[in-house]
C-alpha cells in the first residue's frame, strides 16, 4: 500500500480568476523550502510564492539583487518537493530574479522555462509595467502564465531611491494604473501591488478583471501576500508598517534552542529516553597489535540498536 498522501485538486490560474469574480479573497504566502511549503499549504494558502525576497530573509543580503536564477530554481524545486510530499493544493509561482528577464525576451523565456521545468513552478512573476509587455507575451507564448508586480518593485530599489511607497502623487498613480491595464492586456493572470496607497489599489482592483494581490496596498485588493518569515515574527529587525506578525516564532525559537543549550551544558540531555542501549556491546581493547587482533565475539559497534 502506498504511503503517499492523496493529491488534492490544485489551485489553477482559472480558479484564482473565479475567486476574484465571486469575491473570495486570495491568500498568498512566500516559502523557500520543503518544510515551509508543506506547512503553508496545510494551513490553507491558495498560492505559494517562491519570492526573490529569499535573498534577504534566507541569504542575508540587504536587497533581492544578488539572487541568481540557479538559486531561484533550487528553492522552487525544494518547495515543489514539499508540496508533492504533502499532496499540496497551493498554486506555485516563482519569482524571476534580477537579470533573468531584463536583457531580452529570449533570455526571459529561457529563464521562465527553467523555473517551470526544473523548479516545478506553475507560473512566474516579474516586476515592471508597460516596458515588459513584450516579455510577458513571449513567456505566455511558451505556455507559462505570468504574474505582474507593480508599485514598489524591490529590484528597482536604486531607481526608486529606497524602499518607499509608490503612487502617492497623481501622475505616478496614473502610471501604475496604466501599467496594470497593460499587464492585463498582455495576458498576466494576476498582478501584485506593493506599497501603494489603498485608494489607488482600490481603483486598480476595480478596473481589472484579473486579481490584484496586495502587500502594503490596503484591504481592497483581491488577495494579500506576506513574506512567511515576517508573518511568523521570526525576525526582530525592522518591521515594515504593512507587516502584521501573526506569530512570535522568533521568541519560540530562542526559547527552544536556549532550552537545548542549557540541558546540554547541564548534561541532562540526552537522557535515557533519547539514548540507544545494548547489553551485548563490549569495549574493543584500546591498543591491540595486528597479530593479536581478534574479532570481538559480541555486539556491533556503529549501528543504532
Ligand atoms: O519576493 C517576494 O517575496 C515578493 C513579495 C513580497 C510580493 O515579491
Amino acid at each position: 500500500m502506498s504511503s503517499q498522501p492523496t493529491p488534492r485538486k490544485r489551485v489553477t490560474i482559472h480558479e484564482l480568476r473565479r475567486m476574484k469574480e465571486t469575491g473570495e479573497r486570495i491568500a498568498v504566502v512566500t516559502a523557500y523550502d520543503a518544510t515551509a511549503a508543506r506547512l503553508v499549504d496545510a494551513a490553507g494558502a491558495d498560492v505559494i510564492l517562491v519570492g526573490d525576497s529569499l535573498g534577504m530573509v534566507v541569504q542575508g543580503h540587504d536587497s533581492t539583487l544578488p539572487v541568481t536564477l540557479d538559486q531561484m530554481v533550487y528553492h522552487s524545486a525544494a518547495v515543489r518537493r514539499g508540496l508533492a510530499r504533502a499532496g499540496g493544493r497551493a498554486h506555485l509561482v516563482a519569482d524571476m530574479n534580477f537579470g533573468s528577464y531584463q536583457t531580452s525576451a529570449d533570455e526571459a523565456v529561457k529563464a521562465a522555462m527553467r523555473l517551470v521545468a526544473e523548479g516545478g513552478a506553475e507560473s512566474v512573476k516579474l516586476e515592471g509595467g508597460h516596458e515588459y509587455v513584450e516579455v510577458v507575451r513571449r513567456i505566455l507564448r511558451a505556455g507559462i502564465p505570468v504574474m505582474g508586480h507593480l508599485g514598489l518593485t524591490p529590484q528597482s530599489v536604486h531607481k526608486m531611491g529606497g524602499y518607499v511607497v509608490q503612487g502617492k502623487e497623481a501622475e505616478q498613480a496614473q502610471q501604475i494604473l496604466r501599467d496594470a491595464r497593460a499587464l492585463e492586456a498582455a495576458g498576466c493572470y494576476a498582478v501584485v501591488l506593493e506599497c501603494i496607497p489603498a485608494e489607488l489599489a482600490r481603483i486598480v482592483t476595480a478596473q481589472l478583471r484579473i486579481p490584484t494581490i496586495g502587500i502594503g496596498a490596503g484591504v481592497h485588493c483581491d488577495g494579500q501576500v506576506l513574506v512567511l518569515n515576517d508573518l511568523l515574527g521570526l525576525d526582530d529587525a525592522f518591521v515594515p508598517k504593512f507587516v502584521k506578525r501573526f506569530g512570535e516564532l522568533g521568541k519560540a525559537v530562542a526559547g527552544a534552542v536556549g532550552g537545548y543549550v542549557s540541558e546540554v551544558k547541564a548534561r541532562t540531555f540526552p537522557d535515557d529516553a533519547h539514548s540507544f542501549h545494548s547489553s551485548t556491546v563490549r569495549l574493543v581493547p584500546a591498543a591491540v597489535s595486528d597479530d593479536d587482533h581478534e574479532e570481538p565475539s559480541g555486539g556491533v559497534m556503529g549501528a543504532p540498536v
